[in-house]
């Protein structure tokens, strides 16, 4: 792929103003900028480099309303959950009605995005116990558990590329997850395989709002040196 029609834009810039977009202009969005975000997708890394993922694009108006549908379906319970959590003390009373807002705004307008991305993995098991060193057999559950704990780690290094990547490009995005809630539904209108599961829904366009700058807590609070 060449790199001459690659925006100019440092990439701590892309990091700091690579804010949640949930509201988009209805322009189409070449395909060559969708490969290109997915191609940047593609150079994250994965456990063991399997490279187990695959991506759903969904252009298509009525399949997109569909997914949007099924978005709306898996937000109801959202705004329930949102209208009893107290509000983190590091946002500012403006900064969290402006994030209820804008959730709220995607749950009734995933579909009008001009994109819809699904990143997905398929499971990936461990080898048969048999077939292990048999001084390791006991450690069987624990290998299993540890292997689900690392799991989305493989997919979200993925999801982050498409965030910055699209940032590059001008384009607006934002992870969602709501639509996990009813994960069979959207599997069943995408065809996803039985043994491949989604860990995102990312609506993609030409952003309303501006991009940036993220505010987030200050690294005096959140690093701890040498020990907690
Ligand atoms: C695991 C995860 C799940 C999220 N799910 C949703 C979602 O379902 N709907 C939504 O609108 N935003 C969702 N977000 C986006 C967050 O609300 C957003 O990243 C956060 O508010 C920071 O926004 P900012 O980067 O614009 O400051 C999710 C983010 C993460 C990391």
């Amino acid at each position: 792929m060449s790199d001459t029609a690659l925006p100019a834009i440092d990439l701590f810039d892309a990091i700091y103003t690579a804010r949640a977009q949930r509201r988009f202009r209805p322009d189409p969005v070449p395909e060559e900028l969708v490969d290109r975000v997915l191609d940047a997708a593609i150079r994250a890394p994965s456990a063991g480099n399997a490279q187990n993922w695959s991506f759903v694009v969904v252009r298509d108006a009525d399949q997109r309303r569909a997914v949007g549908a099924l978005y709306r379906k898996g937000s109801d319970i959202a705004a329930a959950v949102y209208a009893a959590r107290d509000r983190p003390a590091h946002l500012t009373e403006a900064q969290w009605q402006g994030m209820l807002r804008g959730s709220a705004h995607l749950w009734d307008h995933m579909g009008d995005a001009p994109v819809l991305v699904v990143p997905c993995l398929r499971q990936r098991d461990l080898p048969a116990r048999d077939a292990l060193d048999p001084a390791w057999r006991d450690h069987y559950e624990d290998e299993r558990a540890y292997l689900d704990r690392i799991r989305s780690a493989s997919i979200y290094p993925a999801v982050q590329n498409i965030i910055l990547a699209c940032r590059a490009l001008g384009l607006g995005t934002v992870l969602t997850t709501n639509h996990l809630r009813v994960e069979a539904e959207l599997k069943s209108l995408l065809g996803i395989p039985e043994d491949v599961d989604t860990f995102g829904l990312m609506p993609i366009g030409w952003p309303e709002r501006p991009f940036g700058p993220l505010s987030r807590r200050p690294l005096h609070e959140v690093v701890h040196f040498d020990r907690w």
